[in-house]
């Protein structure tokens, strides 16, 4: 796209996320308005040729695509309640972490005041902002992504999970279960260390290779829980059922809390109990997708 016609961006919200990419929409060349609720926190952005607003109302009206990195649903809602009549014709993109009803109720909002709504999760830090490292996640007005990916590619690679306004926070709050739960093991192996003298540190190097290895694991894993193919896993119900009971009466031994690995270990025992111990360990997503039949 020749330089004259890059899209005019706003930025509401000048935090941790939303100063960084303002500046990366300046560092890209696309004319930034920025709008802070503290306004000195976007002196840096004018220096480096970002154009301040003033209010919410000014700062739309100026943007064909309207960014809002902001704290929560109650901060959008509060900067973005007046701006109703400067909507028209805008396309607003909410990366304020969010929950799913949230996103779907902004998006109706937005769509009865004549603007497309995309609403975003952001995978990132602050400094890995417009870096591969960073991925954000989208979900609302298709057109709105389509029309914007470039725009959007500005802040991180950007992936889109459908018109479903909520979709994108339903992803992110499923990446967060997934890395809680590989954290909160990190952190009991840490304790267990403790008793043989390891300190986390040490451990931490040899951890995230491990956790390496498993990643690679995955497409195996949702290969045989997407068809529900448990027959031939390479690691079972009743081995796996073992292992986590030893690390259970290990923590016991050693006085470190059990409570990270007792849940695993009730579903690994209903499903021998259900006559499954010899399916693949991926098979207790038949319990965790069923919360009747997990809840029994
Ligand atoms: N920080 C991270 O590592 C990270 C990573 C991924 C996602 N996120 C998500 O990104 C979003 C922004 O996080 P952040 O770290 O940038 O937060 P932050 O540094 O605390 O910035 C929050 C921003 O929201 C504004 N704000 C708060 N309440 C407001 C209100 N009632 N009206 C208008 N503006 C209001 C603040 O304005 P003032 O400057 O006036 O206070 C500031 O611009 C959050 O939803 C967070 O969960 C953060």
């Amino acid at each position: 796209m020749p330089e004259q016609t890059k899209p005019h961006v706003t930025v509401l919200g000048l935090g941790r996320m939303g100063a960084p990419i303002a500046s990366a929409f300046l560092n890209a060349g696309y004319p930034t308005t920025v709008w802070n609720r503290t306004a000195a926190k976007a002196d840096a952005l004018v220096a480096q040729g970002a154009i301040r607003a003033t209010t919410t109302t000014e700062a739309v009206a100026a943007g064909q695509l309207v960014i809002a990195p902001l704290l929560d649903h109650d901060a959008v809602r509060q900067a973005l309640g007046p701006t109703a009549s400067a909507l028209q014709g805008r396309t607003l993109v909410n990366l304020a972490n969010s929950t799913p009803d949230h996103a779907r109720e902004l998006a109706a909002w937005a769509a009865g005041h004549g603007a497309d709504y995309l609403d975003g999760a952001m995978m990132a830090l602050p400094e890995t902002v417009a870096t591969p490292e960073a991925f954000f996640l989208y979900s609302g007005s298709q057109r709105a992504f389509t029309t914007y990916r470039r725009e959007l590619e500005v802040m991180a690679p950007a992936h889109y999970f459908g018109t479903d306004a909520g979709s994108a926070e339903v992803h992110d709050l499923a990446l967060l279960g997934t890395g809680y739960a590989a954290l909160t093991g990190f952190l009991h192996a840490a304790a267990l260390l403790g008793s043989v003298g390891t300190t986390p540190e040490m451990f931490a190097p040899l951890a995230a290779r491990w956790l390496h290895g498993m990643a690679g694991f995955l497409p195996e894993l949702a290969r045989e829980a997407g068809s529900a193919a448990y027959a031939d896993g390479v690691s079972t119900v009743d081995l796996n059922r073992a292992g986590v009971d030893s690390l259970i009466q290990l923590s016991r031994a050693s006085d470190i809390a059990t409570d990270v690995h007792e849940p695993l270990k009730a579903l690994l025992d209903r499903r021998s109990a259900d006559g499954h111990g010899r399916d693949s360990f991926s098979s207790v997503f038949e319990l965790l997708r069923s919360r009747g039949t997990a809840e029994r």
